[in-house]
């Protein structure tokens, strides 16, 4: 999918700002320089755009993208830059265009319990806005504070919840999208159900800004469960606390969340929030959250979780009933990555996903490979979901080109093994930069095949987010 872009030249930077005013477009290289990265490594994967715009209309958007199309210019879509595997990164130079200032709830339709959006709202304020109504947003990803719902919907975000609420997919039921040809088009509705034609909503969501930009959402909301419980769970081991996933699981238990961290993950992430937990030392931890509307039914489901987890090799059971401590521990479990990133920023952070049954053989073979490659390997994640964040970390005494050769060998390996238990390389970050050299040797060679045909009928420019996903 070889293309030969156009450079940005003065002309069309004029052209932009008729299109989205002249306060709205950069080129100066301060701001060149804050849209060249996401969250994965600046240095390794970082690449400044030409230009930057800002719309602050559909029409905008799809007045920009008709003026790229037009003149072979490649598009970079952003949303918050908080992506972690660089699909916002301007690789081929050309045009950002971040959706920043499209950040409107445009409509709470309570009567057909959904929310219309544009998509650069940041998924937070979408989650309280219609908490305060009642209502839930239930398929956010764990940097929910920082990141906008048009992200969520172009990695198909996942999450803490994803066991029992699923991810961003499941709740969106409608798109306004710009296609790669600046054509605007609705997909999807306020439907509950709809098989009118082929489902193409749920091919740009997770489509990693490659098919399109995505607009506004018609976001799906559920009730906003009254009662919500909290068990923390010790081991000793890591291999101990993810046995233990499978077995509640097939109890037909449905926790929200089954988080893990071993005692590197969560002591890194302490000593970087400055905080102190009194079992941050423990082998490894399970974090159990279950949530509904009938208190007696959570009160009994969190007994008899708690019972599995002792029956299962479990150290020790918590009951997390101060909110103010519960809060306390799922920070520390989300500032994990970021923790990871300050201490220890020569990393591959890793988002394999298996069948539930197949996971705790994972946790052997991490340690394997920690040996086998001289890296280490701490490791946290969604285990209710099967997708574990293994992080390869590189020891200070290697060199930057044994790292380099061992960080690839591990993570082939890592992935074939991966694919062998029946799981994929990406659970919820997404294949982006990152990945894409990987991809064609874990996927079927026809299913790279159709989705590489589907890219091209849809852009057959290579505009759009160039060079993501396929390598
Ligand atoms: C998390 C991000 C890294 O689970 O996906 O913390
Ligand atoms: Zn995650």
């Amino acid at each position: 999918m070889g293309s030969t872009y156009n450079r940005v030249t003065p002309e069309v930077v004029n052209a932009l700002k008729d299109i989205v005013g002249k306060g709205s477009v950069f080129t100066d290289e301060e701001k060149l320089e804050a849209y060249s990265h996401d969250e994965t490594d600046a240095e390794e994967y970082g690449h400044a755009p030409e230009v930057v715009v800002l719309p602050g209309s559909t029409d905008e958007v799809a007045r920009v993208v008709k003026l790229a199309n037009k003149e072979l210019i490649p598009i970079t879509p952003r949303g918050a830059g908080s992506g972690l595997s660089g699909g916002a990164i301007p690789e081929q130079g050309g045009i950002v265009v971040s959706l920043e200032k499209m950040n409107r709830l445009l409509e709470l339709d309570k009567a057909n319990m959904v929310a219309v959006v544009e998509a650069g709202i940041v998924t937070n304020d979408l989650a309280n806005t219609v908490q305060a109504e009642g209502l839930f947003f239930a398929g956010y990803p764990m940097s929910l504070q920082t990141c906008v719902i048009g992200g969520n919907i172009a990695e198909n975000a996942g999450g803490g919840k994803a066991v029992k609420y699923g991810v961003t997919g499941r709740y969106i039921i409608g798109l306004e999208l710009v296609t790669p040809q600046g054509d605007v088009v609705q997909l999807g509705g306020k439907l509950v159900k709809d098989v009118s034609g082929y489902d193409l909503k749920s091919l740009v969501i997770g489509s990693e800004g490659t098919l399109g930009i995505v607009t506004k959402a018609i976001v799906k909301l559920i009730g906003y469960p009254a009662t919500k419980s909290d068990l923390l769970v010790l081991f000793k081991t890591p291999k101990e606390a993810i046995d233990v996933v499978p077995v509640i699981l097939s109890q037909g238990l449905t926790p929200t969340s089954i988080e893990f961290m071993d005692q590197l993950s969560c002591s890194t992430s302490c000593k970087y929030l400055n905080e102190s937990l009194p079992y941050e030392h423990a082998g490894a931890m399970l974090l159990i959250e279950l949530d509904g509307t009938n208190a007696a039914q959570i009160e009994m489901d969190l007994i008899e979780t708690g019972k599995l987890c002792q029956k299962h090799g479990a150290i020790e059971v918590y009951v997390a009933e101060d909110k103010n401590n519960i809060e306390r521990i799922w920070s520390v479990r989300r500032n994990i990555a970021e923790a990871w990133k300050v201490f220890s920023p020569v990393q591959s952070l890793e988002d394999i996903v298996v069948p539930i049954s197949r996971i705790p053989e994972m946790i052997p073979e991490l340690e394997r490979l920690g040996k086998k490659y001289n890296v280490q390997i701490p490791c946290y994640g969604h285990a209710g979901d099967g997708n574990l964040h293994a992080t390869l970390v590189k020891e200070p005494s290697m060199s930057m080109p044994d790292w380099k050769k061992n960080e690839v060998a591990c993570l082939e390996e890592l992935y074939k093994i991966t694919s062998g238990f029946g799981g994929k390389i990406s659970g919820e970050h997404g294949i982006g930069i990152k990945r894409r050299s990987y991809l064609k040797q874990v996927i079927d060679p026809v299913e790279l095949k159709l989705m590489q045909a589907i890219k091209k009928a849809w852009d057959p420019h290579n505009i759009m987010n160039p060079g993501k996903i396929f390598a």
